[in-house]
């Protein structure tokens, strides 16, 4: 289990959630016999309130995979993403997806670092959700603010990394600049007066922040 939460309640929660259906069940499927890390089920269904809830015209995703949370939220909105991995096999993978899904004009895949890609991106974004590179959050946030419209909200997965954010017995030696960088990412969201951030324990744990 996760460790973020009592299993029982983690359990309770996954059970309440009924079984995607279709494409998705599909590379649901994929994603678990490849080893190939996707959003939690229970992330997975607040990304698809979320989006509901913003109806956002523009969204940009730090982490592509093979494009199962980017063709979620293309499902449950109206809104062009711009999706960045810089794994060229998960991105084809994800076109080969986007395509077999129809879409391709929704869904815009950039095969590079986050880092440098999103130097080069100069449009605003209603919804940017960070899902890559656990250790850099910090670098991705500040260039991702000057993208995100006055009214956006940043939402960051993994940012309980397994429990090991909160308690130390649980930390692994080899993830410990992970651990201690994604806790900088939360001191930096927490405590600037400019923004506001709520911390989720769901799933890995979820960080969504907004511009006062
Ligand atoms: C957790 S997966 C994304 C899952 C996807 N959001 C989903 O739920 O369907 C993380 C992805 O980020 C990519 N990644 C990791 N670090 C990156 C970086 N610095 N720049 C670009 N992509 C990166 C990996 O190749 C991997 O495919």
């Amino acid at each position: 289990m996760s460790k973020i939460m009592y299993d029982y309640i983690e359990n309770y929660i996954r059970k309440l959630i009924p079984e995607e259906q279709g494409f998705l069940k599909e590379l649901e499927q994929y994603a678990k016999d490849n080893n190939v890390p996707i959003v939690q089920k229970e992330t997975a269904k607040f990304l698809q309130l979320m989006v509901t809830i913003k109806r956002p015209l523009k969204i940009l995703e730090l982490g592509t995979a093979i494009g199962y949370s980017a063709i979620l939220m293309a499902t449950n909105s109206e809104a062009h993403i711009t999706s960045i991995d810089r794994s060229e096999e998960m991105v084809n993978i994800a076109l080969q997806n986007i395509h077999k899904y129809g879409m391709d004009k929704r869904i815009n895949v950039i095969l590079g670092d986050c880092m440098e890609s999103l130097k080069g991106l100069k449009d605003e974004y209603d919804i940017i959700f960070i899902d890559a590179g656990k250790g850099h959050y910090e670098d991705f946030f500040n260039e991702c603010l000057r993208m995100l419209k006055k009214d956006g909200i940043v939402i960051a997965d993994n940012v309980l990394f397994r429990g090991m954010v909160a308690n130390r017995e649980l930390l692994q030696r080899r993830k410990i600049t992970i651990v201690k960088r994604m806790k900088s990412y939360l001191d930096m969201v927490s405590n600037d007066k400019n923004l506001i951030t709520s911390v989720i324990p769901m799933g890995d744990g979820i960080a969504v922040t907004t511009r006062r």
